[in-house]
């Protein structure tokens, strides 16, 4: 049997189903785009008839992707398979993918219908759409719950009548991977002795899958079937879909690939797929922003945590050799940056990691100073320590008697009721201009202050800022967050923020306090004061600790020749 895997994909059909989705057309045509890009076999663009946008998005993703296959859905009835043609027709390579039910409780209380007659009308939908394109897929709805020899005579007459791809669908996620496995071979047996082996082997004809995601098992019971010789899997981006979902595309064909070794032993051939890895990661990020279906942190392949090692034992093994603990490599499927995540489990080898990989160099005593801080002033307050942070305690530590600036005194007001606005008033004392008071207005108390701040020491923030008054250094806001350390009312604030240069350089200012407008000024004027320590001094500093580091290793070197 042919060792290539197609990949269907049905985000924009299946997926679109999912709950709360709507895309619309330039959404669907830039999704259909990345697909292309991806590399997957067929795109379901929709289901022409269930509406007049759907048969428009089938027609015009028909018209403008190329180099894909374009599906469309239609029900085993000639107005659906002619409206599903119609919409098709622009495409370079359409299919008319055309389904009935075949489970009893499917026939009895929504089809209301006998076997034979579906039987009869699975057979004439493919025979009709045949006459086409000699493209055509037909699905069995709810397979899984159909009768076996019920199913396998469905199955052995649409292929009689012409269907290239036959679907065996896990319509509400029911089934599990080794009775999935028996379903496929079962088919497969009674397809080769109704004389289709031929067709199997060459993959003329293909048996389908495609899995609801209801137990959770839609990428377990989809690698079952092509153990079992399927070799086309419906899936989606992301694994979304009705309910909880469809299998997901990305998982399956990382398993493929991760476990090539494990399908070459069981089939005698690794099972290949089309899809350019590397385009997973961006392709899940456009599906989850333009469908609004966020990806949860710990999904496999796309979720932002699956490459992310943030506890020490697994930092210092994956620093020591990737392999460790990573049975993929993040960049072949489209991650890129670090896979070391600073947090609360983080140690000293994660620090030095993210140091060197900073551009810092340092000796081991002055890493222990800068530990010994990460551990004591950041390691419990931020849940993830973004790079700027780290370096913000490295210029705590060697740079602070550099600092500039500070807050001698600020008054805030925070309105209720009112349609009036928060001011703030603050005495700061630049070292090198002396004391200085400034006022704002702001949106609320934490904005009028950074802004008052802001102004008294001579820079402006972002596009927002009061148009023209203020004369100054712009600077973005790159992050701004606020959090309690502990529960209720009495709780400490704690304010984080990124600021960023006109020329990009990046600093990070953190501030504590049971008032969370006096943690955000301080937050504010400790990145302010990193900021401009960084800029006088960051270089000189960064050769300091360099040459510290030759140093010391120049002495560790030269130690078992004296003795
Ligand atoms: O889940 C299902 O059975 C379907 C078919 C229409 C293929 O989506
Ligand atoms: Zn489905």
């Amino acid at each position: 049997m042919i060792n290539r895997v197609f990949i269907f994909d049905t985000t924009l059909r299946d997926g679109e189903q999912s709950p709360g989705v709507s895309l619309n057309m330039a959404q669907k045509i830039e999704i259909g785009r990345a697909l292309v890009d991806l590399g997957v076999d067929v795109i379901e663009a929709g289901f022409p008839v269930a509406s007049p946008g759907d048969f428009e998005a089938v027609r015009t993703l028909s018209a403008e992707l190329k180099g894909v296959e374009i599906a469309a859905l239609a029900r085993a009835n000639a107005r659906d398979i002619e409206t599903a043609w119609e919409a098709l027709r622009q495409a370079e390579n359409p299919r008319i993918h055309t389904f009935i039910a075949t489970s009893d409780i499917h026939l009895e209380y929504k089809l209301r219908k006998s076997r034979e007659e579906v039987l009869r009308l699975a057979e004439e939908a493919v025979k009709l759409a045949r006459r086409f394109t000699s493209n055509v897929e037909f699905s069995a709805e709810d397979a899984t719950r159909s009768d076996r020899e019920y199913l396998a005579q469905v199955v052995i007459t649409v292929a009689r009548a012409g269907a290239r791809v036959i679907n065996i669908p896990d319509t509400v996620g029911y089934t599990v991977p080794h009775e999935y496995h028996s379903l496929i071979a079962f088919l497969v047996e009674r397809l080769k002795e109704a004389g289709f082996g031929e067709a199997l082997e060459s993959g003329d004809l293909r048996l389908s899958v495609h899995c609801h995601n209801d137990l959770g098992l839609a990428v377990a019971n989809s690698v079952a079937a092509l153990l079992a010789g399927a070799r086309q899997v419906e899936c989606t981006v992301n694994g979304i879909g009705e309910r909880a979902g469809n299998a997901a595309m990305e998982e399956i064909v990382m398993i493929l690939k991760t476990r090539a070794d494990f399908f070459r032993e069981k089939l005698g051939t690794a099972l290949d797929t089309g899809i350019r890895t590397q385009r997973i990661v961006p392709t899940s990020q456009l599906v989850s922003r333009l469908t609004g279906m966020f990806v949860q942190p710990n999904k496999a392949i796309v979720g932002a945590n699956a490459f992310a090692h943030e506890s020490g034992i697994h930092q210092h093994g994956v620093i020591a050799h990737r392999l460790t603990y990573e049975i993929m490599d993040r960049e072949s499927v489209g991650w890129s940056g670090s896979a070391i995540v600073l947090g609360k489990h983080s140690g000293r080898h994660a620090v030095d990691y993210k140091l060197k990989s900073l551009g810092w160099k340092l000796s081991r005593q002055a890493l222990s100073r800068v530990f010994e801080r990460f551990r004591a002033e950041i390691k419990d307050v931020l849940r993830r320590i973004p790079d700027e942070y780290l370096e913000g305690i490295l210029y705590d530590e060697f740079l602070a008697d550099r600092y500039r600036y500070r807050v001698i005194s600020a008054q805030v007001s925070s309105l209720y009721g009112t349609s009036l606005r928060p001011i703030a008033q603050v005495e700061v004392e630049d070292r090198e201009e002396g004391r200085r008071i400034a006022m704002a207005v702001g949106v609320g108390s934490v904005d009028a202050a950074f802004k008052a701040v802001a102004r008294a020491l001579g820079y402006i923030f972002g596009e927002g800022e009061d148009k023209g008054e203020d004369k100054g250094e712009k600077l973005r806001l790159v992050d701004f967050h606020i959090d309690a350390l502990g529960r209720g009312t009495e709780a400490e604030g704690v304010c984080g923020v990124i600021l960023e240069d006109a020329s990009g350089r990046r600093t990070a200012g953190l501030g504590r306090d049971g008032d969370i407008v006096a943690a955000g000024i301080k937050a504010l004027v400790n990145a302010l004061n990193r900021l401009e320590a960084s800029r006088e001094k960051g270089e000189d500093l960064r050769r300091q600790l360099a040459r510290e580091a030759e140093e010391e290793q120049k002495v560790e070197e030269a130690r078992p020749m004296c003795r």
